[in-house]
């Protein structure tokens, strides 16, 4: 978890502004970075902003934001304890998938606000930011992928489903629950988070 220097922070955003690494940028309204916090022991990282987020300049803010918001919360997580974001920082057309070359323009900066937040845990969300990690030789089955840490640089990375397929498929929740649980206790078994809205209510 780095102690984020505020000026390379700002020295960062403004590189993501300026950023022509690809075409997105020209029909996107903002360029969206992450929201939390800077120094969170969590990253999330989902697949591109929608609609609500090119607008609001800030991403998982709509539907699928409501739904990992709701979750995140129900085990007692704030802005303070995650850093959210995606895997590329403009929205596509019509919010079809980012290409394969969209996701390799923008990893270089993915990669540069990985070093300046320093998380200790990822989740990703989704098939775009399983494949964007992984780079698996075939696609891989959301099933048999998530539920489970992958150690990569010492940073523990686990996978689960993205908020948008489980508004599509309500029944798959409980997997994503799970997962993000999973991530939860490992938070508190390394002294990352500690559950305070649990103890007001003992
Ligand atoms: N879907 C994503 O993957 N990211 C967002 O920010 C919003 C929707």
């Amino acid at each position: 978890m780095g102690n984020v220097d505020l000026n390379e922070w700002k020295l960062f955003e403004e590189e993501c502004k300026n950023c022509g690494n690809c075409d997105l940028r020209k029909g996107a309204t903002n360029t969206v970075i992450y929201r939390g916090s800077l120094n969170a022991p969590l990253m999330v990282i989902g697949e591109a902003p929608g609609e609500s987020e090119d607008l609001q300049g800030k991403p998982f803010v709509g539907r699928s934001g409501q739904l990992l918001q709701n979750l995140l919360a129900s085990f007692g997580l704030s802005d303070e304890n995650y850093h959210i974001c995606n895997i590329c920082k403009c929205r596509p057309p019509q919010n079809r998938r980012p290409t394969a070359e969209e996701i390799k323009a923008c990893k270089r900066l993915l990669a540069k606000q990985f070093k300046l937040v320093g998380p200790k845990v990822i989740l990703l969300c989704g098939s775009t930011a399983y494949e964007a990690f992984f780079n698996p030789p075939t696609k891989p089955r959301m099933g048999d992928v998530r539920g489970k840490f992958i150690e990569k640089n010492g940073i523990l990375i686990m996978t689960t489903y993205h908020p948008a397929f489980l508004l599509r498929n309500p029944s798959s929740k409980v997997y994503m629950y799970d997962d993000v649980k999973l991530v939860v206790d490992k938070l508190k078994e390394m002294g990352l988070y500690d559950d305070k809205s649990q103890e007001k209510t003992r």
